[in-house]
Parts: C-alpha cells; sequence; structure tokens
C-alpha cells in the first residue's frame, strides 16, 4: 500500500481561480498602490507650497487655504494607508521620490506666486479626477463599497480643482505651458507606481 496517494486524487488539490479573479486582483493591488502614491504626493505638494506661502510676509491668506486642502489629502492618504494593510498590497517602492518631488513641485510653483500655485493644483487635481472617475467604472460592479469611498475623493479632488480655477489659476504667467508639464508629470507619475 502505498503511504502518498497520487496527487490527482488528493482532497487537498485547490480548485482553480475563477476565470479573471487573480487578474482583478493584480489590477485592484495596481489602482491601490496607484492612488496610495498619488495622495502621498498630493500631502506632500500641498506642504511644499504651504512652506512658501506660510514663510512669506502676506502668505497668510493662502496658507490657511492650503491646510484645508493638505488635510483633505491627508485623510485620503490615511484610507488608502488602510486599504494597503487590509488588502496586503505593497506600497510603490517610489514613495520617497514622490515624497520629495510632490514637495519639490509645490514649493516650486509657489515661488512663481499665488496664480502658478492654484494652477499647479489645478492640473494635478484635473488629472487626479479623471483617474478616480475612470477607476470608480473600473470597481463599480466587483468593489462597490471601494468605488463609492474613491467616488468621494474624486469629488474632493474636483472642489480643489475648481477652488484653484476660480482663484485665477488660469491667469498664472505661462499658464499653458505650466499646465500641460504638471499634467504630463501626473500622467507619468501614475503609469510608473500602478507598477514599481
Ligand atoms: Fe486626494
Ligand atoms: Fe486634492
Amino acid at each position: 500500500m502505498s503511504e502518498f496517494p497520487p496527487a490527482a486524487t488528493s482532497p487537498r488539490r485547490s480548485r482553480p481561480a475563477a476565470p479573471g479573479k487573480d487578474a482583478f486582483k493584480r489590477r485592484l493591488a495596481e489602482m491601490l498602490r496607484v492612488d496610495h502614491a498619488g495622495e502621498l504626493g498630493a500631502v506632500h505638494i500641498y506642504r511644499g507650497q504651504r512652506a512658501v506661502f506660510g514663510a512669506a510676509r502676506g502668505g497668510a491668506h493662502m496658507d490657511a487655504r492650503l491646510a484645508d486642502m493638505e488635510a483633505h489629502e491627508a485623510a485620503h492618504l490615511a484610507a488608502f494607508d488602510r486599504l494597503l494593510t487590509e488588502r496586503q498590497v505593497r506600497p510603490t517602492l517610489l514613495a520617497p521620490l514622490w515624497r520629495v518631488a510632490g514637495f519639490a513641485l509645490g514649493a516650486g510653483t509657489a515661488l512663481l506666486g499665488e496664480k502658478a500655485a492654484h494652477a499647479c493644483t489645478e492640473a494635478v487635481e484635473t488629472v487626479i479626477e479623471a483617474h478616480y472617475a475612470s477607476q470608480v467604472e473600473e470597481l463599480k460592479d466587483r468593489e462597490p463599497e471601494l468605488a463609492r469611498a474613491v467616488s468621494g475623493y474624486r469629488d474632493d479632488e474636483l472642489a480643489h480643482r475648481d477652488e484653484a480655477a476660480a482663484a485665477g489659476a488660469r491667469e498664472a504667467p505661462g499658464y499653458a505651458l505650466l499646465s500641460a508639464a504638471i499634467k504630463a508629470g501626473c500622467r507619468a507619475a501614475i503609469a510608473l507606481s500602478e507598477k514599481v
């Protein structure tokens, strides 16, 4: 009598995963990773802007406005922090880069002036809200609760974008170039953070 039955008859052999289940799990990990990275970058953009306006004479009103936005981003970041832990998804390896790049983008645009800082917010939030909108579509059937949460964050980003536009983002010197460059940078950061 054989001690080891052939593998094919073993009751412990697991059934193959439902088609597409693993692929969706991998895709979900990418989505959570990139969202976490984006919110980390966003927190640091506003911190960079606040570092400049907080220290500038007459910058108190900008600092207060930016503090509000930073608080929203910090809440988004905390939510994605929790989700990464719950879903056992590793954060992007590029997190240290996004901290530095975000802060530099925020501080750099703030040094160009209030309108440039608003142009930065408008450009970043335009890319992020579109990114969240497409995720909501992708998630709504299989992860409805997460889709609702992402949709709520998207509403916050839309409010940031509209506030920046109303404050004169498009009057920034070199607006078209500045805005296009920031949007391109954000899209590249999104593509990288999904995978790396
Ligand atoms: Fe956010
Ligand atoms: Fe935002």
